[in-house]
């Protein structure tokens, strides 16, 4: 086969792509909402399955979306298009390309809410705001923020410009030296917070809370729940990792790279859920607070350590560039294909992106304050008490995203030749690549299938 590139161009080498993706995996996913919907959904069992997920369906989904991505080297949108012509399959699965591109957008809309509201607290760590402040104090300092419109537009409107401002210079840029040197130090951090956590009298419970599963407290909407957060937390199922695979140099091994991923964000997540669990619990507060949870447990623990302006305001700072090398993966999909399909440069591309995201973002500011009673299918039980941006992210994060990487899956074992897969991962035909083809033809489709149809039976009207 002609070896092809991709008109954006490539990684400098397979190391990069590591750097890229592991960019894209952590982000908010981790720190901010692993946290909070695994207190919600009452701790270990929950964790279990989320962890299940990833090994099962999340790293064997993973390998295949690299592997689409670099056979294509085009958009998502073109690589289906141009892969589905070429295996001689249906043209339809473009729409596949399509559906990914919509959900890149509804996620960015509220991602950037959130970022925001990280990027005020780098601000209020540093000015000294949380210092020597009590549980309640930290909790009405977060209320009050999200109950401001304007402030909440402001953070918004700051971080979808970052955003749009690296993916018009192409991602490829400054990206590298961004993650190499940030993410480490995210990592240490996340160390000196576990550290304090070990000191806040609460670890055991907390640990007993993150890692003893009790399947008492998990239902079949919190099973769908742990799979779409494995779904969202590594990108998967709308592109973002298939574009970053069709930048990906001929010769890597999409196998490795895949799982040094999968545990750099895994560990991060649980570094995260040990920080906080014990803070929950050494200060009386509510294990399933919601959105809230970080912006409402981390800040006691900047109050209270020596040197918490400066290692709380470092924090965040890291926390806002972990968001935005995830944040600029959501959009590259669209971006990507506008150049190639529309004539538009970058810049033009990201701009229109970026603002039509931030428009929609503007529902997800209003979901905490002025519509916070808005809530549009209350006609369900499900889905009876969810605001806009609740429905916004259970829309993505447990139905797009799995469905998307269902389907990617399906295509990745069932419509391309044994053949393409086997020359595309640039493995040996051996036991590495028995299993992963038996886990994305029968394992991952089928495990994704049953969680959908168990929660399924849940959302009845009531
Ligand atoms: N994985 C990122 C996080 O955990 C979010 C993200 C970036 C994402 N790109 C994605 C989620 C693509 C789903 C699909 O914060």
């Amino acid at each position: 086969m002609e070896k092809r590139e991709s008109i954006h161009g490539q990684w400098s080498s397979r190391w990069v792509f590591v750097l890229a993706a592991t960019g894209s995996a952590v982000g908010l996913g981790n720190i901010w909402k692993f946290p909070y919907i695994t207190g919600e959904n009452g701790g270990g069992a929950f964790v279990l399955v989320y962890l299940l997920c990833i090994a099962v369906i999340g790293v064997p989904t993973m390998m295949a979306e690299i592997m689409l991505g670099r056979r294509g080297r085009r958009s998502p949108i073109n690589t289906m298009r141009h892969l589905a012509e070429e295996e001689g399959r249906n043209g339809a699965w473009k729409y596949l390309g399509w559906a990914g591109v919509a959900a890149g957008f509804l996620i960015l809309s509220y991602y950037s809410v959130i970022a925001g509201w990280a990027l005020a607290y780098f601000f209020r760590t540093a000015a000294g705001v949380f210092t020597g402040q009590t549980a309640d104090g930290v909790g009405s300092i977060f209320s009050s923020l999200i109950s401001d419109p304007e402030r909440l537009i402001t953070w918004h409107t700051i971080f979808m410009v970052m955003t749009t401002v690296v993916v018009a210079r192409g991602v490829k840029g400054g990206l590298e030296k961004a993650v190499r040197y940030l993410m480490p130090a995210l990592f240490i951090l996340l160390i000196i917070l576990v550290g304090y956590a070990m000191n806040t009298g609460a670890f055991q419970q907390g640990l007993e809370f993150l890692f003893t599963p009790n399947f008492d407290k998990i239902t079949a909407d919190g099973v769908l729940i742990a799979m779409g957060h494995a779904f969202f937390t590594l990108s998967l199922g709308m592109g973002a990792i298939m574009v970053y695979g069709s930048y990906l140099p001929q010769k890597a091994s999409i196998a490795k790279t895949t799982v040094m991923i999968a545990i750099a964000d895994t560990v991060v997540a649980l570094l995260a859920g040990m920080a906080i669990f014990p803070i929950v619990f050494a200060n009386g507060l509510e294990p399933g607070a919601g959105p809230g949870l970080i912006f409402q447990t981390l800040p006691i623990a900047f109050g209270q350590m020596p040197g918490g302006e400066l290692f709380g305001s470092i924090f965040f700072m890291l926390l806002v560039f972990a968001a935005w090398s995830s944040a600029i993966s959501l959009i590259e999909p669209m971006v990507a294909y506008q150049v190639e399909n529309m004539g538009m440069n970058r810049i033009k591309a990201a701009s229109w992106t970026g603002m039509t995201a931030w428009l929609l973002g503007l529902a997800t500011v209003f979901s905490f304050n002025i519509w916070s009673e808005v809530k549009p299918l209350s006609m369900f039980e499900t889905f009876a008490d969810k605001t806009i941006f609740d429905l916004l992210d259970y829309l993505t994060s447990n139905i797009m995203l799995p469905l998307g990487g269902l389907l990617i899956a399906l295509f990745a074992a069932w419509q391309m030749s044994r053949a393409s897969s086997l020359d595309e991962l640039a493995m040996k035909d051996g036991f590495f690549f028995k299993v992963w083809r038996v886990l994305i033809r029968y394992v991952t489709p089928v495990a994704v299938s049953i969680v959908f149809l168990n929660a399924i039976g849940l959302i009845s009207i009531g």
